[in-house]
């Protein structure tokens, strides 16, 4: 079974319009739908916004459903100057940059017991590059992270940027990249850039979230196809 998440209904609406649902299940406040797409079964689900609510999601996924890889599409605020809005980028690593122990001498983003980057399954990787070079798409590699705030400041993105190197911030993938982690399942993370995470990003997020969310759907499941 291949569970695809996402965060918002926008980012979920554009790849259910091409699968073939099956079944609809209620479950810990949430519907997961049970589909078919180019002979596989998949299971999907939007988590609502967030860290806490995607990592319920994403374990919901690999306890109920026997989830083996997991798939999240959507969209994210660029960091890195080259990400324009509607680019891809595929996260190599994810990391939570709220997570603050720093006055017990640990690194911003490290919990004991865990760590601060949750590696990306690079077979996955691999598929989406082939399929990118495939349809001549530009896709973008790089370590994507997560908190519980949507960023609208070049100071803050750029304090993300310096801290944990990433290229890109949105407020899940770390927390899936968390449950994944601890499961040991597979996990891919594709974004489309709706805004540049500075001043004015809300407004940018409003307008471009529908048309980014749909590049992002539509990449994830031509990769479908050759998983
Ligand atoms: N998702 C999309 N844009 C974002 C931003 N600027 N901050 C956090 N999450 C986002």
């Amino acid at each position: 079974m291949i569970g695809i998440m996402c965060a918002m209904v926008e980012e979920l609406e554009p790849i259910l319009e091409q699968v073939e649902v099956k079944d609809k299940i209620h479950h810990g406040n949430n519907t997961y739908y049970l589909a078919s797409f180019d002979n596989k079964d998949i299971v999907l689900a939007y988590s609502k916004i967030g860290k806490v609510n995607a990592a319920i999601t994403a374990t919901a996924m690999i306890e109920k459903f026997g989830v083996e890889k997991l798939l999240f599409s959507g969209v994210a605020g660029a960091i890195d100057e080259d990400l324009k809005i509607g680019d891809l980028i595929v996260a190599t690593e994810v990391c939570q940059h709220d997570i603050d122990l720093t006055v017990f001498g640990y690194k911003h983003g490290f919990i004991p017991e865990s760590q601060i980057f949750f590696d990306c399954d690079s077979n996955l990787i691999n598929i989406a590059e082939h399929v990118a070079d495939k349809l001549g798409i530009k896709l973008k590699k790089g370590i994507i992270a997560s908190g519980d705030q949507f960023v609208h400041s070049k100071e803050k993105k750029e304090w993300i940027k310096e801290v944990f190197g990433a290229s890109a911030i949105e407020m899940e993938g770390g927390a899936v990249g968390c449950v994944t982690w601890n499961y040991q399942v597979p996990f891919f993370m594709l974004r489309a850039i709706s805004d540049t995470a500075e001043e004015g990003a809300g407004v940018d997020f409003d307008a471009f979230l529908e048309e980014s969310s749909k590049v992002s759907a539509k990449f994830l499941l031509e990769m479908l196809k050759e998983i």
